[in-house]
């Protein structure tokens, strides 16, 4: 999620990291396993974190002119074939990549996989196919018939909706979500074995001091973000959408903007139901 009419300005400008995290900093000795947080750029404040097992949060904090601070999150599920949801904004891309390439080396990465098309999503496809020889983009079937197919420099996999992509022991579904939270190609992935939805712009919260994972209350917070940036669409289908995420009684939200999130998903989501629609 990203507005026109803020201007990001790039991490590496601005000492933008206030040290928030720097009590929990450890790098892992251990190559392709981080259990602690890691600052992977200790300009920008680049980090990651395993929110679950072998699914990876890198975060980069930023802060936006005059609107405070603001977070891009990207999630990498390790397993046979590695798979990347979100790229981060292209000029992130030296950022993100020296993070996934503190887990895995980047070569490994079979998919690069993304909600719908905007730059924090998906702004560096291009660079990540070059660097990752192996990938494809993954999407759904809407964004590669108006976007993708052109866009990028590979043809992407054209996910159905509920389609099964094995990764190996991780398996993802894919989910068309037309217009939630905006977009006419948005959609969401479940990875099944650790009951996780890469929610995307869903629960985005502002600010860009969060920890990794919590179990506090996010619907508040993304709340407020809503009603002050207005970045979801009016679709009425809103919530069968989220009645289909909520079935899959997902125990982790991987948000794109903010903290993961730690509880019973399903309930979270049928609030933000009732949110939308009060
Ligand atoms: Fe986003
Ligand atoms: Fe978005």
């Amino acid at each position: 999620m990203l507005s026109m009419d803020i201007i990001i300005v790039y991490p590496e400008t601005v000492p933008v990291f206030s040290g928030v995290f720097v009590g929990n900093e450890q790098f892992s000795q251990t190559p392709g396993k981080v259990n602690l947080m890691s600052v992977t750029n200790s300009h920008s404040g680049t980090n990651v974190h395993e929110v679950a097992d072998g699914i990876y949060r890198i975060n980069t904090p930023v802060k936006v002119l005059g609107a405070g601070g603001f977070s891009f999150n990207q999630y990498l599920i390790i397993d046979d074939d590695c798979l990347l949801f979100h790229t981060g904004l292209r000029k992130m891309f030296p950022l993100v990549r020296e993070a996934v390439a503190s887990i895995i080396p980047v070569e490994n990465l079979r998919y690069i996989a993304f909600s719908h098309v905007e730059a924090d999503e998906c702004g560096s496809l291009n660079e990540w196919l070059a660097a990752a020889p192996r990938s494809m983009p993954l999407c759904g079937s809407v964004a590669a018939m108006v976007s993708v197919g052109d866009l990028a420099d590979r043809a992407p996999h054209a996910a159905a909706d509920n389609e099964l992509i094995p990764l190996g022991k991780h398996t993802v579904r894919w989910f068309d979500t037309p217009h939630l939270p905006h977009a006419w190609d948005c959609g969401f992935l479940t990875e099944e074995l650790t009951a996780t939805l890469l929610c995307g712009d869903l629960f985005t919260q502002g600010g860009s001091a969060h920890p990794p994972i919590t179990e506090t209350d996010i619907l508040g917070p993304s709340e407020a973000f809503r009603h002050k940036m207005d970045y979801f669409s009016h679709t009425k289908n809103a919530r069968g959408m989220i009645e289909r995420l909520a079935s899959t009684n997902p125990s982790t939200l991987a948000c794109m903007h903010g903290s993961a999130w730690r509880g019973d998903g399903a309930k979270l989501l049928r609030d933000l139901a009732d949110a939308l629609s009060a």
